[in-house]
């Protein structure tokens, strides 16, 4: 038998439309608990983490667990990788050993190498460019919240052109739905993930918050200062002024419409503690959404059989 190519989800294009929503399923499947299928039993899931995290090494762990399996914390500190041992190597040496590496890092070209040189599935935990596994967790939740037609419901994202605005673009791209973007010049999401998506649906790009959210049916945003960007903080704290998602923005999204935040967040900065405590806010759906996506996520690569 010929021998099935080694899947990743290192970014959401690396699914297509079809698989992306079989996966959405099962996790939804997931959280109802009508899966009870321990697919990992026997494997291991290496988790190497060179950025801080709650959720999604929580997540990552207790999902791997569910499903039968092991997981391992590696901290790059803690590791010879961090001593400089090259990424090719610890990719060889993990494909002898382990099932899957989950990667928390900086640069997507290390996820890419790692992908590239080592022989097991490997998924994107957070690089500085994206931020699929979060996406897919927001996409279970919007799901939940209008049913599983994405097509119509209308995004919009309030911030930073970020890993999240990337991730977005990503999968208004792969599925089709209005995304709108508002972000101070200066902070423009990926150029060329912008373009893609572009050619594919319609994505509105503005510099007023305010134009994003109207009429939108998801208020999505995110931290002013992502992980390792911290010496600009100050300047960013300038650069995004008006960019709070308050009552008053909520205000202009539609009558159904939803609070996303992928946390950790800062109240008074991106978010107003009335939102994100309001009505409308979802984050706890969507934080717990991360466990059910990514276990999802980890029987689509590392049990394929098994979904
Ligand atoms: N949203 C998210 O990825 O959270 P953590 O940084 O806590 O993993
Ligand atoms: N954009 C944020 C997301 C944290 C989950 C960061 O990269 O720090």
């Amino acid at each position: 038998m010929p021998e099935r190519p080694v899947r990743h989800f290192v970014s959401i294009p690396d699914f297509s439309r079809e698989e992306l929503l079989d996966t959405l399923d099962l996790a939804a499947r997931m959280k109802r608990g009508e899966y009870t299928a321990r697919p990992l039993e026997g494997r291991t899931l290496a988790m190497i983490f060179a950025k801080s995290s709650t959720r999604t090494r929580v997540s990552f762990e207790v999902g791997t667990y569910q499903l039968g399996g092991h997981a391992l914390f590696l901290s790059s500190r803690d590791i010879q990788l961090g001593r400089g041992e090259p990424l090719a190597d610890t990719a060889r040496v993990l494909s002898r050993m382990v099932d899957g590496i989950m990667i928390r890092t900086f640069a997507q070209s290390d996820v890419d190498d790692l992908a590239r040189y080592g022989s097991i599935p490997v998924i994107n935990g957070l690089t500085d460019l994206l931020h699929p596994c979060q996406i897919m967790a927001d996409l279970q939740t919007i799901r939940q919240e209008f049913g599983p037609e994405l097509e119509p419901v209308k995004v919009a994202w309030v911030g930073d052109g970020n890993n999240m605005a990337n991730s977005w673009l990503n999968a208004a791209y792969r599925l089709g739905f209005e995304l709108r973007l508002a972000f101070p010049a200066g902070y423009e999401p990926d150029a060329e993930i912008l373009a893609r998506a572009q050619s594919a649906t319609k994505i509105v790009v503005t510099h007023d918050p305010r134009e994003a959210v109207e009429g939108a049916d998801v208020v999505n945003t995110d931290v002013w200062t992502s992980m390792g960007q911290e010496e600009e903080s100050q300047k960013r704290l300038r650069d995004f002024q008006g960019y709070i998602v308050d009552e008053a923005l909520m205000g202009r999204a539609s009558q159904r419409s939803i609070f996303l935040h992928c946390l950790p967040a800062h109240r008074g900065e991106e978010v107003s503690d009335a939102v994100i405590e309001g009505p409308r806010s979802r984050v706890f759906d969507e934080a717990e959404n991360r466990l059910h996506a990514q276990k999802a996520i980890m029987v689509k690569v590392m049990a394929p059989g098994a979904a």
